[in-house]
């Protein structure tokens, strides 16, 4: 009997144990920043609001849900409202989180330009804040020394895309249907006015002609980043255009992409027949996009890297909030100018989209 109870204490206190070395573990994983200087502690009584433009979008889902992992990790607390893609909407979120005394902001804009009255307020209020995914105009981020913006160069990931285009045209010399040496090509635009359908849209048509294609647009219109809304203006694309001209397909997100191959399916299109195939490129790399690239449906794409512009936000909004400098040190970024951390895109294609499923 004695040596039953023996037993159990134990195996209670290795259970213990192990919990505790898993807590040590844990913590470990937290990048540079949770552990150095002294967010610890301190991170317990932080409090930071944040706005995302929609909940509905795949990619800031992804963004949103590591905010709240680097939160969860470093101890503090964190709210995150979704501003239904109306900025009036999100203008008094704003005003809630600070009358409600929040520590940082961290906003996803709705309307990119809106920047400006929301840092007024937190300006007023004396609040940090952090930028995220939509970048304020430049004048904006000098008008505040507690301003941040985390995203990614959006004419990296335009170049990345034209030049998976590039890549697989030299290696298709078929896929120039008319033989023409032109690539005929559609594209579907994010939301207009937003630095990331802008840029993608010009760079990746510019390393298409830097490989030395001459090209021609079949049709370019915005689907919003819309999955629904890239399948509708694929569906019309091929009607005005019939699918024989059209020779590749670039979108400025996969969402868009895979919305734009749900309408070449409908044709019998990139299911897996050679001689019924358009090339597609998206940006993002979403988990449904690389299951499309495993099925051969979608060309490539690019990775925009949700959890480290996730994390970076986060880190910058405790460190700010803790009266920190926001540098390498204490964020585990490079902070660029002082107030710019540029998470960077890697090329995704059939060669390591393994590596992200
Ligand atoms: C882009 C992303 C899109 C969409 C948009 C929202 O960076 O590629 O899929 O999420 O941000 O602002």
């Amino acid at each position: 009997m004695k040596k039953k109870r023996l037993l159990i204490v134990l195996l209670a206190l290795a259970m213990a144990m192990s919990f505790a070395l898993s807590a040590c573990g844990n913590k470990d994983k937290g990048d540079d920043a949770a552990d150095s200087g002294d967010s610890g502690d301190a991170a317990a009584s932080v409090l930071v609001g944040s706005c995302i433009y929609k909940f509905d979008d795949t990619f800031m889902t992804g963004v949103r849900n590591q905010m709240q992992a680097t939160a969860d990790e470093l101890g503090a607390d964190l709210e995150i409202v979704d501003s239904q893609n109306k900025q009036p909407t999100q203008n008094e979120q704003v005003d809630t989180y600070i009358t409600k005394g929040v520590n940082a902001l961290a906003i996803n804009a709705v309307d990119r330009t809106a920047a400006g009255p929301i840092l007024d307020k937190a300006k007023a209020a004396d609040i940090p804040i952090v930028f995220l995914n939509r970048e304020p105009e430049a004048d904006v981020m000098q008008s505040y020394d507690k301003v941040w913006y985390v995203g990614a160069k959006a004419e990296e990931s335009g170049t990345m895309s034209g030049e998976i285009i590039v890549d697989y045209f030299k290696a298709h010399p078929e896929a120039d249907k008319n033989g023409d040496g032109i690539i005929q090509y559609v594209m579907l635009q994010g939301e207009p006015g937003h630095q990331d359908a802008t840029l993608r849209s010009e760079f990746s048509i510019t390393a298409i002609k830097d490989a030395g294609f001459g090209v021609e647009n079949l049709g370019t219109d915005t689907a919003m980043w819309d999955k629904a809304k890239g399948t509708d203006l694929m569906t019309n694309f091929i009607a005005s255009n019939g699918l024989d001209k059209i020779e590749a397909v670039l979108a400025n997100n996969d969402d868009m992409g895979l919305g734009a191959i749900e309408a070449l399916k409908a044709e019998g299109y990139n299911k897996g027949d050679a001689d019924k195939y358009i090339p597609v490129v998206g940006v993002d790399a979403t988990a449904p996009a690389l299951e499309a690239m495993k099925d051969g449906s979608l060309l490539g794409t690019v990775l925009n890297d949700a959890v480290n512009q996730g994390r970076a936000t986060v880190n910058i909004s405790v460190a700010a909030a803790n009266g920190d400098a926001i540098d390498e040190a204490t964020i585990g970024y490079t902070v660029t100018d002082s107030k710019y951390v540029w998470i960077p895109y890697v090329k995704v294609t059939a060669d390591n989209y393994q590596d992200y499923l």
